[in-house]
């Protein structure tokens, strides 16, 4: 009898254990399809661009006076106003055509492409001078809004 109810209790615990094991299994299983979009529910299609202070921004900018200022034309055009402003406009200077005829609008968002890359913004232009930094651009994409 003794040796019995050993029996039945093994048996018991052995489909006890077989039960918790299918249960984890599916719920792993579940929390595996589950995961993935849950991460892709939290991801952000693009990072915000950082905020900007102009403060620093004017310090960032002496890296553009090797060609530009906000008053002269100079190997580049001058810079006052130029927020805001379409461009390829400043008179007497000699654009590019590709700049000239690029239809764009100088955004805070379209400053920050050009400082990325303007041969990639506008192919055959002729400014070769990236910015890498993201806060360093709106730094100075910053301090350049308040030159009107
Ligand atoms: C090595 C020279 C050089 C440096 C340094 C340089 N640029 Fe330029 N930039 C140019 C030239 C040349 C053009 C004219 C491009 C054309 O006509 O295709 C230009 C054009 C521009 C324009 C277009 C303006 C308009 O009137 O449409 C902006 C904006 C500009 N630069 C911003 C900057 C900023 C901001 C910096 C510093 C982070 C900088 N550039 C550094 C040479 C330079």
């Amino acid at each position: 009898m003794r040796v019995a109810n050993h029996l039945v209790r093994a048996a018991i615990l052995a489909a006890i254990a077989s039960l918790v094991a299918d249960v984890v299994q599916s719920r792993t299983g579940q929390l595996a399809t589950l995961l993935p979009s849950a991460l892709a529910a939290t991801e952000t299609p693009a990072a915000p661009a950082p905020a900007g202070d102009p403060v620093s921004g004017q310090q960032f900018y002496q890296s553009c006076m090797g060609c530009h200022s906000l008053d002269e034309n100079d190997v580049g055009p001058k810079h006052r106003g130029v927020v805001g402003r379409k461009a390829g406009i400043v008179p007497g200077y000699a654009y590019s055509a590709a700049l000239k005829g690029s239809g764009i609008v100088w955004t805070p968002a379209m400053l920050d492409r050009w400082l990325q890359g303007p041969q990639k913004l506008v192919p055959g232009v002729k400014m070769y001078f990236t910015v890498a930094n993201p806060k360093t651009r709106a730094d100075i994409i910053a301090y350049l809004a308040k030159q009107h």
